[in-house]
C-alpha cells in the first residue's frame, strides 16, 4: 500500500490524524488529509468551550464542519472529548453544588453524543483524568473535587445509555511506560469497571513523545490492557524531531498488539502541531513527507 490509511486497513487498522476545521479549506492540507488518513478526530471542535459556552446553549457548527467533510470522503470520527478539565468553560468550573454539577455533565454527554449519534466510531468520553507523577490518582479537577472518584463511572454509564453503538473510550497522556504510577492507577480503574460491568470499550494512549519516543516498555502497556478486555490506541502520537527510527518503533508496538485498533497523529503538517518548533509530525510544512512518513508506512 502506498497510503497510511490503505497500509494500516491491510491489517484491519485504522490511520488517523487531528483535524481543524478552520484548514480544511487549504486545498495542501486537504489533499493530504484525504489521500493518507481514514479517521478523524477534531482537534478543538468538540470540547466543550466550543460546544457548551454558556450553559444549555449548544454549538456544533465547527464540529459538524469536520463530520460533514469525514463522511463525504469516507473518513470515520473519534469523537473528542465530553469531560475534561481543560477548554472547560468558566461556568462549568466554578459550580461547587454536586447536584447541579452531575446533570450539567449528564446532560452535556446527553447532547452531544445525540447530536452526533450514527456518526461516531468511538469517544474519549473522559480525558485526562489521572494525575501527573507518584500518586496514581485522580487529579483534581471540578469534577473530582465536587462529584468525588464516581464522577468517571457516572460518565462512561451515561455515555452508553445515550450511544449504545460508539465505542467508549478513557483516554490519557504519560501513561504509556507500565511501571509509571499514572499507568498502573489507569488500569485499575479499568480492570475495577470492567469487573463491575461499567461500560468502557477501549483506553486511548495520547503517545505526546519526545525525541527518543516510546518507552520501552509501550508493547508490555498496551497488551496488559487490551488482555483486559478493551481495545487500545495511539490517539495522539507526535514525536519532537520525527526520528524516523523512533516514530517507526511507536508504530510497531500497536502493530505488535492484536487489540491495537489503529494510531492517530496529531495533526498533519510541522505547522499544524501545537508543539510549536519541535516539528513533530511526518509532513513539512509543505506537505511534502518526511523521513519518518517513510518509516511509518515501511512499518505498517
Ligand atoms: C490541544 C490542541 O492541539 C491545541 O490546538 C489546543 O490549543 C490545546 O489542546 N491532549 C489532548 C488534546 O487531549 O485535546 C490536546 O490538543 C493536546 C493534549
Amino acid at each position: 500500500a502506498n497510503t497510511l490509511g490503505a497500509a494500516a486497513a491491510g491489517s484491519g487498522r485504522y490511520f488517523g490524524t487531528a483535524v481543524a476545521a478552520g484548514r480544511l479549506g487549504d486545498s495542501t492540507y486537504a489533499t493530504i488529509l484525504d489521500r493518507e488518513f481514514n479517521m478523524i478526530t477534531p482537534e478543538n471542535e468538540m470540547k466543550w468551550d466550543t460546544v457548551e459556552p454558556s450553559r444549555g446553549n449548544f454549538n456544533f457548527g465547527p464540529g459538524d464542519q469536520i463530520v460533514n467533510h469525514a463522511t463525504a470522503n469516507g473518513q470515520r470520527m473519534r469523537g473528542h472529548t465530553l469531560v475534561w478539565h481543560s477548554q472547560l468553560p468558566g461556568w462549568v468550573s466554578s459550580i461547587g453544588d454536586a447536584n447541579t454539577l452531575r446533570s450539567v455533565m449528564n446532560n452535556h454527554i446527553t447532547q452531544e453524543m445525540t447530536h452526533y449519534k450514527g456518526k461516531i466510531y468511538a469517544w474519549d468520553v473522559v480525558n485526562e483524568a489521572f494525575a501527573d507523577g507518584g500518586s496514581g490518582q485522580h487529579r483534581s479537577s471540578v469534577f473530582q473535587n465536587v462529584l468525588g472518584n464516581g464522577f468517571i463511572e457516572e460518565a462512561f454509564r451515561t455515555a452508553r445509555s445515550v450511544d449504545s453503538s460508539a465505542k467508549l473510550c478513557y483516554n490519557d497522556y504519560s501513561i504509556e511506560n507500565w511501571t509509571d504510577a499514572k499507568t498502573q492507577g489507569v488500569y485499575n480503574m479499568v480492570k475495577d469497571f470492567k469487573s463491575r460491568g461499567v461500560p468502557i470499550d477501549c483506553v486511548g494512549f495520547q503517545s505526546h513523545f519526545g525525541s527518543g519516543g516510546a518507552p520501552a516498555g509501550f508493547r508490555t502497556t498496551l497488551s496488559n490492557f487490551a488482555a483486559l478486555g478493551v481495545d487500545v490506541q495511539l490517539t495522539e502520537l507526535d514525536l519532537a524531531q520525527a526520528s524516523p527510527t523512533a516514530y517507526a518503533g511507536a508504530v510497531q508496538a500497536c502493530l505488535d498488539v492484536a487489540r491495537c485498533t489503529g494510531i492517530t497523529v496529531w495533526g498533519i503538517r510541522d505547522s499544524d502541531s501545537w508543539r510549536t518548533g519541535e516539528n513533530p509530525l511526518l509532513f513539512d510544512n509543505y506537505g511534502n513527507p518526511k523521513a519518518a512518513y517513510g518509516s511509518v508506512l515501511t512499518a505498517l
